[in-house]
């Protein structure tokens, strides 16, 4: 771990323990917390932390100068097999890599936050990336317990940041407009939504809650849906095509013919997710800490 900041760097030790005695203490350590400790080294120098280095997780301040001096110097103090990625949210492999001698090993691993406990990773290449480089990133994060999602073009907030603007854009109408409050929209999310996109997807929703899936659903409320996305300004009907290209997609890990199976799976899911969340303290809470 190299961080610029002394500071940061020295504190850096003290905070990671904390996670990781948090994370043992919830059951979501295999090792002790000594011997993760003792894995992450803190050099004051970027050379001593690049020593040897396969991948490289660059996650500095969002400002396109500074990712690309990191880059150069990554490019520089690493091996041509080592693979360098950026965390960024907002920029592109494309701004930050494109004048670096190996940039067909540069790419976007952009996690989410807290990355100790949202395994997901979107793995956006550019252009210039070897299908080498994202096929290790992607072996690398799955053999990290990461859940690996290939984003296929360099659009600017990904897929991720897109999903959660949408949601963020709507819910900010609705405070504007005096509909709901916002604490009453976080609970609509935590109780509900998120309850559920804990253990299934938006086109997983779709297509359980209503028999026939995802093609039945588009037919009884895609209208609805529309006219809302009308009023927003948005014109992105779901066209029979597009509904039937999603539907065959999400078919491939629902298949229609398990269709009772899943739901009593998802409830199951629930059930656990229920449980756990009685037993935990969560933030605006009187008993967080
Ligand atoms: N915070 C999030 O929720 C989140 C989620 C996904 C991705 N990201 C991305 O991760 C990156 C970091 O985000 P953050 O919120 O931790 O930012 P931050 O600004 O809080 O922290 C950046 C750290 O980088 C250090 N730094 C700056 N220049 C450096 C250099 N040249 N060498 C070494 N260290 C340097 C700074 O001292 C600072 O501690 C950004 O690209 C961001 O888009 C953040």
């Amino acid at each position: 771990l190299f961080e610029s900041d002394v500071r940061q760097r020295e504190v850096a030790p003290a905070r990671i323990s904390v996670i990781l005695g948090d994370l043992l203490e919830n059951g979501l350590l295999s090792d002790a917390v000594e011997l993760i400790l003792g894995r992450i080294r803190t050099p004051a120098e970027i050379s001593e932390a690049l020593d040897g280095a396969v991948h490289v997780q660059e996650c500095v301040s969002e400002a396109l100068d500074v990712k690309k001096s990191v880059f150069k110097i990554a490019d520089q103090l690493t091996s041509a097999s080592t693979v360098i990625a950026s965390s960024s949210s907002s920029l592109t492999c494309s701004m930050i890599a494109a004048d670096i001698r190996g940039r067909q090993r540069c790419l976007l691993a952009h996690p989410a936050n807290p990355p100790y406990l949202l395994p997901v990773v979107e793995v956006a290449p550019a252009s210039f990336t070897s299908d080498h480089a994202v096929a290790r990133t992607f072996s690398l994060m799955a053999d990290a317990g990461m859940t690996p999602i290939h984003v296929h073009a360099e659009i600017e907030g990904l897929a991720y940041n897109r999903l959660q603007g949408a949601l963020l854009r709507e819910a900010y109408c609705l405070v504007r407009d005096g509909v709901v409050t916002a604490d009453d929209i976080d609970r609509l999310v935590r109780d509900g939504l998120g309850r559920r996109w804990a253990v299934i997807g938006p086109f997983a929703t779709a297509e359980l809650n209503t028999r026939g899936g995802l093609v039945a659903h588009a037919a009884r409320l895609g209208e609805a849906y529309g006219r809302m996305g009308t009023e927003r300004g948005q014109n992105d009907p779901w066209t029979k095509d597009l509904v039937e290209k999603a539907a065959e997609q999400i078919h491939r890990q629902l298949p229609p013919e398990r269709w009772d199976d899943n739901v009593r799976a998802r409830d199951r899911a629930l059930m656990v997710i229920g449980e756990a969340l009685g037993r935990a303290s969560l933030p605006g809470t009187d008993d967080f800490n």
